[in-house]
């Protein structure tokens, strides 16, 4: 492989620093005059992996590739530009990206001028980097987390100067406001009110790629969501890695409770936040979300293992106790709330007796969902270093009992909405049969149901008539 000079390629050990410095603010986005119309009569087409965060940057992504002329391709045949944002929080996520990466050799075959771009928290990722520069030579730009907004110079550079380009930065990162964005949602949206992560849970890859804990100013989110209420939204999500862990980095230290409260006052119909690392959650933002009726009740709660030692080894700070007092106060205090969590098995030498203490944790709490993981080493994190012994097939068939014990108790809470009327945030119509919609309940339950003249946005009262562990059934009243 041939290294150039001007190429930055990414480094995790770079990555994990954290210094005091103070967080650069970039609230001016200029366009570079030679860019202005490269994407004219040009389209682009964005492949997205991972979380909300990676949702929320391909918008910007495909905010930046409009404000310079592109349009998006209604068919792959003819596209100019292919953008995959990528995740690495589990080699699986890795696995897919790649095989997508092959299946669009064919187009860059047929098309040379063709740039297939890859981003997001895998081109962060030394050794993904490398294998994409050894074996998919199709793909001629790569850039980091940190450079999105340099989008319009690099296309430029892989577009017109034809060069492979590689932008990848291992930094603590700035805080970009006005970006552009296109939302893909109309009535639903993505509102960041923190980037990065300083948490380093020992499994975890995202500190190292996406940078240290950068918190936007509290105005900075208000205006956002003034904005988005003025424009029709209806339902908001307020992002971040952390999202208890709100403010706390900045010069004036704030917290999650009071911008809670502040974005509640403004009158968004629906409120929703993820993701709340048990650690941080105070008692205030309890009484906030129980205190407004737009703060949806309904919290994600990843508490990843139910094993005190196990928990320690992860760097969690909790213990199952301590989780589960939370998850009492949680449930006595906001009426009607239903929580979810994340569960990762085969944590590296985690015994019978640690993954029955998870078991034991799920009877205890009864989550309405869980997102449930084998775990994935993650080659430059502590854990990829410790000893495992577990063989997969013990940790499968973890991963089977756990989904059997939860999805039972999902059953059992959906039941419970057989008889009742909810309310229903309609996303849109079910492509096989007409008069059939889905949307979201309050505590965030799918729901399917007919009715007639309804549209995506339209708030509804829904009578639910069947449960399923995934979804209930109803119609409109
Ligand atoms: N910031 C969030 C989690 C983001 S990642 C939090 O702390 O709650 C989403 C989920 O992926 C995690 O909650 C965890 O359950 C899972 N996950 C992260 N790293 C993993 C790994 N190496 N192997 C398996 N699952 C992992
Ligand atoms: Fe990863 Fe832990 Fe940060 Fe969540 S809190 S993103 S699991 S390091
Ligand atoms: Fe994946 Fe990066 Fe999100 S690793 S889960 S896309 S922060």
């Amino acid at each position: 492989m041939k290294i150039k000079e001007q190429w930055s390629l990414p480094n995790l050990k770079e990555a994990a620093r954290r210094t005091r410095s103070a967080v650069e603010r970039v609230d001016h986005y200029a366009i570079p005059a030679n860019t202005f119309d490269l994407g004219v009569g040009k389209t682009y087409h964005i492949s997205t992996y991972g979380c909300q965060a990676n949702q929320r940057d391909s918008e910007t992504i495909a905010g930046i590739l409009e404000t310079i002329g592109f349009k998006p391709a209604e068919d792959l045949e003819h596209v100019d530009v292919i953008i995959l944002n990528t995740c690495a929080i589990r080699q699986n996520a890795e696995e897919k990206v790649l095989g997508e990466i092959g299946n669009f050799k064919r187009l860059y075959r047929s098309n040379k001028d063709l740039v297939i771009g890859v981003c997001g928290c895998m081109s962060q990722e030394d050794s993904f980097v490398k294998t994409i520069l050894e074996k998919y030579p199709q793909v001629r730009l790569l850039f980091g987390t940190h450079n999105i907004q340099d989008l319009p110079s690099m296309l430029y550079d892989a577009m017109v100067k034809h060069e492979k380009v590689i932008k990848i930065y291992s930094k603590e990162g700035e805080v970009y406001e006005n970006l552009p964005v296109k939302r893909f949602e109309h009535h639903k949206a993505w509102v960041n009110i923190m980037y990065g992560c300083d948490k380093f849970c020992t499994y975890c890859i995202v500190p190292y790629t996406r940078g240290k804990q950068r918190s936007r100013y509290m105005s900075e989110i208000l205006k956002e969501v003034r904005q988005l209420k003025e424009e029709g939204y209806k339902e908001i999500t307020l992002l971040g890695q952390n999202v208890n862990a709100y403010g706390k980095d900045l010069e004036e230290p704030i917290d999650f409770a009071t911008l809670l409260e502040e974005v509640a006052k403004i009158g968004i119909p629906r409120i929703r936040f993820m993701t709340s690392h048990p650690w941080d959650f105070t008692n205030e933002m309890v009484d906030v979300i129980a205190k407004y009726d737009n703060i949806m009740p309904f919290i994600h709660l990843p508490v990843q293992s139910g094993d005190d030692e196990i928990l320690k080894r992860m760097g969690r700070r909790y213990s199952a106790e301590s989780y589960m007092r939370l998850y009492k106060k949680i449930v006595d205090t906001i009426p009607n709330v239903a929580i979810s969590t994340d569960i990762i098995v085969g944590f590296p030498n985690e015994s019978d007796e640690a993954f029955e203490n998870t078991l034991e944790l799920v009877r205890q709490c009864q989550f309405d969902n869980a997102f449930t993981f084998i775990y994935s080493p993650r080659p430059g994190t502590p854990a990829a270093k410790m000893e495992d012994e577990i063989d997969e097939e013990t940790k499968r068939q973890r991963l089977y009992r756990l989904n059997e014990v939860w999805n039972g108790y999902a059953l059992e809470k959906n039941k419970a909405y057989i008889g009742k009327t909810v309310k229903v945030l309609v996303d849109g119509s079910s492509k096989r049969k007409e008069d059939v919609y889905s949307g979201y309940t309050e505590t965030n339950k799918l729901v399917n149901f007919s009715g007639t003249n309804i549209e995506p946005g339209d708030l509804v009262d829904v009578y639910i008539t069947d449960a399923k562990t995934f979804s209930l059934d109803g119609k409109a009243v």
